[in-house]
């Protein structure tokens, strides 16, 4: 039963502890962890050839396995930038949809706090639901709706582990103002500001899936003020933020999601247009993974400089 197994504290000091016992010296403690989402995996590609050491999660002990495609799985660590700040890359992460416990999802998170990390920057796939944002557009998220942990499905549910934080953490101050602020000054010293590609600020529903939203969902979320939807990343950033964790989140836009209604509610439509013409019409906007990663990849090398670039000047002061 819950109350009786080993706490997650119990099993991370156990990870971390293995986990530092393959690094050198000069990795076992990094200050920041970049958790990279669906088709972000190039964000390894940032941090330096040299030291550098790659774990496989199916090697590491209590860590969950990561079955979506597109994920592949390492723990990586590594130095990045000019000071060669060592940092952990998560590659691929557990999500709840594939059927782990919420305290599995955010098990990693808590692992990197152990091994030191003072500074977590998480990257997802997202549902565009604002209508100004394109697909490719990359969002600086500043609040969150856990839809799922309103109704109890929350990484904290059960009895508080002091060692990481207290029993009703704060999030009205989750996402960390400093680091935004440094975000957006990244975007323009890079000169991303002169692109097609827009960097927003803005709020990310949390949803369980698999399935995407039905359009009467999308509808729901957007007058519940959120800008974007998906399947991670709060759970995390909750279990991150509990643990005194700095937190900076990006999503980057991967589709659109659909807010018009379709055929329903819309009467005429389904008497007048011929069958082919209402298909064309209820296709445009569908979700598709193949899309999510097809936009990941393109996008992914501008998040990558931006992430590299905010992790530079943070260690300039
Ligand atoms: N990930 C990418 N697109 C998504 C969407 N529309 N809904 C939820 N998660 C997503």
């Amino acid at each position: 039963d819950t109350l009786a197994a080993p706490n997650a504290y119990v099993r991370a000091s156990e990870t971390a502890d293995y986990v530092r016992s393959k690094l050198p010296e000069v990795l076992q403690k990094p200050k920041v962890a970049i958790v990279c989402g669906s088709g972000l995996g190039g964000l390894v590609d940032t941090i330096d050839a040299e030291p550098k050491v790659e774990l496989a999660y199916s090697t590491i002990p209590n860590f969950p396995r990561s079955t979506v495609q597109g994920h592949a799985g390492n723990f990586v660590f590594g130095t990045i930038g000019p000071q060669k700040t060592p940092v952990a890359l998560l590659v691929g992460r557990a999500h709840f949809y594939e059927g782990h416990t919420i305290d599995l999802v955010t098990f990693a998170t808590r692992v990197c706090r152990l091994l030191g990390v003072e500074t977590m920057i998480v990257t997802n796939a997202a549902g565009g639901l604002n209508e100004n944002y394109e697909v490719g557009d990359i969002v600086c998220l500043n609040d969150h709706l856990n839809l799922a942990g309103l109704v109890g499905i929350h990484p904290l549910r059960g009895p508080n582990i002091d060692e990481f934080g207290v029993r009703f953490p704060p999030l009205s101050d989750a996402y960390d103002l400093d680091l935004r602020r440094r975000t957006h000054e990244a975007w323009k010293k890079l000169g991303l500001d002169q692109q097609k590609r827009k960097l927003h600020e803005g709020v990310y529903a949390f949803v369980g899936g698999p399935s995407y939203e039905t359009r009467a969902e999308c509808r729901m979320l957007r007058s519940l003020g959120a800008d974007v939807v998906g399947m991670s990343t709060v759970p995390e950033i909750i279990v991150a933020r509990h643990a005194g964790v700095r937190v900076l989140a990006f999503s980057l836009v991967t589709n659109k999601a659909v807010l018009d209604a379709g055929s329903r509610g819309n009467d005429e439509a389904i008497q007048t247009m011929s069958k082919s013409e209402l298909e064309e019409h209820l296709n445009k906007g569908k979700a598709n993974h193949q899309e999510v990663l097809d936009a990941g990849r393109e996008a992914a090398k501008d998040m990558q400089a931006l992430v590299k670039q905010i992790l530079s000047d943070l260690h300039e002061g």
